[in-house]
């Protein structure tokens, strides 16, 4: 039995990442699918490597029932191309940097995380902006902007488990 690895990329792997790595570990976990999709977060940049996600990102994401406490800030390398189907972009730089380290011969498949979404309303976004230097909206823009592509994913996942 295949089963299909995860993982989310942004900056500084505290805030847009793993809220995208507790959204959807939340979402896989609730259909009964953590046996078959792998999931894990990681960041571009190393300001904040072993720290738990930034308290603000904690509490947004408490708000709407996902609990993120566990998770630790790691750097993304290029073995991971290797280990994992799906590498997510949080945004164009994350990308760019990503698409800078990615090894020629892997079959990982890597995009932007909103290539994934399927609100109409959200269509204007083709990235998740970073909310590190603002406040309150920014984090909840997160979440509906993360909420949203997990649904896509998800389903994108499930017709090739
Ligand atoms: P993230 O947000 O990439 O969504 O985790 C940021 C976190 C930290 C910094 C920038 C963005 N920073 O400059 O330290």
């Amino acid at each position: 039995m295949s089963t299909i690895s995860v993982l989310f990329v942004c900056l500084g792997n505290i805030c847009r990442s793993p809220t995208a790595h507790g959204v959807f570990q939340f979402m896989v976990d609730k259909q009964a699918l953590g046996h078959k999709i792998n999931v894990d977060s990681a960041g571009t940049g190393d300001w904040h490597l072993g720290r738990g996600p930034d308290t603000r990102a904690l509490q947004h994401a408490a708000q709407r029932g996902y609990d993120m406490n566990d998770l630790r800030a790691r750097l993304v390398t290029a073995e991971d191309f290797y280990q994992f189907d799906y590498i997510l972009a949080m945004d164009r730089q994350n990308f760019n940097n990503l698409r800078a380290i990615q090894p020629q011969n892997t079959d990982c498949d890597l995009r932007l995380f909103l290539d994934f979404s399927q609100n109409p309303e959200f269509s204007e976004y083709q990235e998740v902006p970073d909310p590190y230097y603002g406040g309150d909206s920014g984090f909840n823009l997160v979440l509906d902007l993360v909420e949203d592509a997990s649904v896509g994913l998800l389903e994108h996942i499930k017709q090739n488990l």
